[in-house]
């Protein structure tokens, strides 16, 4: 079975995020190929069996560029099937109203863009202090979420669950080979 995995990424946590979940595809005899939306247009691949798109939430949205790309290729995604993993960090609030207002956000995708995968998951990303620079710092500083407001701002912090992403990806894989992909 053959996947494609297209992502979008600013600070490169949904980008592990895609190769970790190349990987888990892949030791399930899975082949995968990996595109970064925002560095190849063009894609020359036999069509796959599977589709997962991922990108990450910055200043309350996905970026231009991804949203761009599945606007124009909706038709053709609809047409496969297909999972989205969205990364923020509210998913991981513990203020309700932090976590429904990102929880919206791939509705609202789908609403625009006319894309509708079959399976969503949420991920919680990361924060990378050490790699911010000024601005950023200061974006981030504001931003809502408790975990950024308690966060050491001296180190970078990481809160994916990769058991969460794990049994997403499986199940997404079993929908569609319909045979269960190997835990552990
Ligand atoms: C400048 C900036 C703005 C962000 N804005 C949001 C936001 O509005 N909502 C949210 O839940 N997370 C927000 N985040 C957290 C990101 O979603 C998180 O850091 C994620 O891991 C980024 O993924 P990436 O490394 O693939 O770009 C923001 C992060 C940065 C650095």
């Amino acid at each position: 079975m053959k996947a494609l995995i297209i992502y979008a990424t600013v600070e490169g946590q949904t980008r592990k995020i895609a190769e970790t979940s190349a990987r888990y595809l892949e030791e399930n005899g899975w082949s995968v190929s990996l595109m970064n939306v925002s560095q190849q247009f063009e894609f020359a691949l036999e069509r796959p069996d599977a589709v997962l798109l991922m990108a990450p939430v910055h200043a309350n949205d996905y970026t231009s560029d991804f949203i761009e790309f599945v606007r124009r290729e909706s038709s053709w995604l609809n047409s496969v099937p297909s999972a989205f993993v969205s990364v923020s960090l509210s998913i991981h609030s513990q203020f309700e109203d932090e976590r429904t207002a990102v929880v919206e956000l791939p509705e609202t995708l789908s609403i625009y863009t006319g894309w509708r995968p079959s399976m969503v998951h949420h991920a919680a990303g990361a924060l990378r202090f050490g790699e911010y620079d000024f601005f950023k710092r200061l974006m981030v500083r504001y931003m809502a979420t408790r975990e950024v407001k308690t966060a050491d701002k001296s180190q970078n912090h990481e809160f994916t669950d990769w058991d969460a992403l794990k049994a997403f990806v499986q199940d997404f894989a079993n929908s569609v080979s319909g045979k269960s992909v190997a835990a552990g």
